[in-house]
């Protein structure tokens, strides 16, 4: 796709600086060489860690908790109105000590153990292949299974695929005296996870030769076809990739980036709801800079793959605060503001620009761990403000991207780091329906803007925002609605142009209708 690029006058403020006032945005809803955004941009990531699989997504079927199967029928609610469109388990770090045989046949047999990742928790392997492929169904979502690389064999992962996916032979039948007689469509294969680090604490030239060993016996059976996803760098490690672009080259569908939203790797990584103005300017300024990381690796890759057939996939990212006080330090249980929300929407904005090659991103993760879409507490749920965003975006998912020109209003964080005052995207669904999306990330001072499109706003126009009275505002299991999505209705069509009131601190979306 032919990207349009424009010269925009930039303006600078430091931190925390104003708004301004008489922005015009124009959207080139008549662009006809539009990539599609790909529904993947809006994957989940589950992983034995903490509460995230048992008492976020699975309480068993004796559990006194409304369940379906086992699964939790609040989340499995929340989860389909996200429209998940693909779910990584399981792991992370703990997928490379995962052996995938301890976790299927009857649940009483499993054998236990100890999670030496996450806080030492005792494993009982009562959710396996069997459970999360099952749930994959139920929400309608493709699996990406990541593969054990660090301390499984090249069998035992060629027979978990074979187990999974063959339709027939000694692991189908397996599968089938486990009660699964068909086998499932697993698309998205890991080969490792993080292999510089938890996955094994390898160099790249030794991942890269171990990586082409495993992925040579993961067959495809039946009609199955594999998308095989190499364990990428780490932020900023761009060596990482240019070694495994070299040395797997086309022997991998995508390699993966990991990228947190935080503060530092060493000392306290700041409270995830008490912070002041500076760190909430900082942390998106460590959020946003996520382009420019993202745009270096994928010019590596261009060296190596000028046609574009290998993808990069951003599998896991988000905000990484300090654990909620009370809480066992290995299970990253953080609560998520209004803060979230913004780290979440500009990410999406970003991710939107460059998915020619960024094919999937996969947010850490999805229940009661890091920057998670569904917190819970017993019996007792609540939707995070991360995901109202989820929510109010996913209508860009597989719809064209529509380029927008935004003028570059930007501050600087204490860091030095750039971020934007206002930012927006937009895309065009099937149906001709417009939807724009726009953040005002700052505190205090409303936008006044007006929207021009390629044409005049001829159709009826439907708003939403999310916003909330301060930044650190979040939901908790006594007040589980303080941030919540409304009808937004500040706007007002004049001349075939929309104007609008974007309040300080606010995610809107519009939906303009053909
Ligand atoms: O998401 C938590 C952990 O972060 C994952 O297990 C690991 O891959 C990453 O370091």
């Amino acid at each position: 796709m032919k990207k349009f690029i424009y010269a925009v006058a930039a303006l600078f403020f430091t931190a925390g600086a104003s708004a301004q006032q008489n922005v015009s945005i124009l959207v080139h809803d008549q662009a006809t060489d539009g990539q599609i955004i790909p529904k993947e941009i809006y994957g989940q990531f589950a992983e034995h860690l903490g509460s995230c699989i048992y008492g976020g997504l699975w309480v068993g079927q004796e559990s006194d908790i409304p369940n379906t199967d086992g699964y939790r029928n609040d989340v499995l609610e929340a989860l389909k109105e996200l429209k998940v469109p693909v779910m990584r388990w399981p792991g992370g770090c703990f997928a490379d000590e995962y052996h995938w045989r301890d976790g299927i046949g009857p649940r009483e047999d499993r054998p236990r153990m100890v999670n030496s990742n996450w806080g030492g928790t005792v494993e009982d392997n009562s959710f396996g292949t069997h459970e999360f492929l099952n749930l994959c169904e139920m929400i309608g979502c493709e699996p990406y299974i990541s593969g054990n690389v660090g301390s499984g064999t090249v069998e035992e992962l060629a027979k978990w695929v074979e187990y999974m996916t063959a339709p027939d032979g000694p692991m189908a039948k397996l599968r089938a005296e486990n009660g699964r007689t068909e086998p499932w469509k697993v698309k998205y294969l890991g080969v490792g996870n993080e292999s510089w680090g938890c996955g094994g604490n390898m160099v790249p030239e030794y991942y890269s030769f171990l990586y082409n060993r495993y992925q040579t016996y993961c067959r495809n059976y039946g009609d199955n076809r594999l998308y095989k996803v190499a364990s990428g760098a780490s932020d900023y490690d761009y060596n990482w990739t240019e070694v495994l672009m070299k040395n797997i080259g086309g022997r991998m569908d995508g390699v993966s980036l990991h990228y947190y939203t935080v503060k530092g790797w060493n000392g306290s990584k700041g409270s995830a709801t008490q912070f002041d103005e500076q760190e909430y300017y900082n942390t998106l300024g460590k959020a946003v800079e996520i382009e420019s990381v993202i745009r270096k690796h994928i010019a590596i890759m261009e060296q190596y793959d000028p046609d574009n057939n290998i993808d990069l996939l951003l599998d896991e990212w988000g905000t990484w605060f300090d654990v909620e006080p009370g809480t066992n330090p290995g299970h990253l249980y953080q609560q998520n503001t209004m803060r979230d929300a913004m780290v979440a929407a500009l990410s999406f904005n970003i991710f939107h620009k460059y998915t020619e090659r960024l094919k999937m991103a996969n947010i850490a993760q999805i229940a009661n761990v890091l920057q998670s879409m569904v917190l819970t507490r017993g019996e007792k749920m609540v939707l995070t403000p991360t995901y109202h965003v989820f929510r109010m975006y996913n209508v860009h998912q597989d719809a064209v991207y529509i380029p927008v020109e935004v003028p570059e209003i930007r501050a600087t964080d204490s860091n030095g780091r750039p971020y934007p005052l206002l930012d927006a995207t937009a895309s065009k669904a099937s149906d001709g329906v417009l939807n724009i999306t726009l953040t005002n990330t700052s505190l205090t001072e409303d936008a006044e803007m007006t929207i021009c499109l390629d044409t005049a706003v001829k159709g009826k126009v439907h708003g939403e925002i999310l916003t909330s009275a301060d930044i650190q505002d979040h939901n908790d299991f006594d007040s589980p609605d303080v941030v919540r999505p409304m009808q937004f209705k500040d706007f007002k069509i004049r001349n075939g142009k929309l104007t609008i009131t974007l309040p300080a601190k606010s995610i809107v979306s519009l939906c303009v209708c053909p």
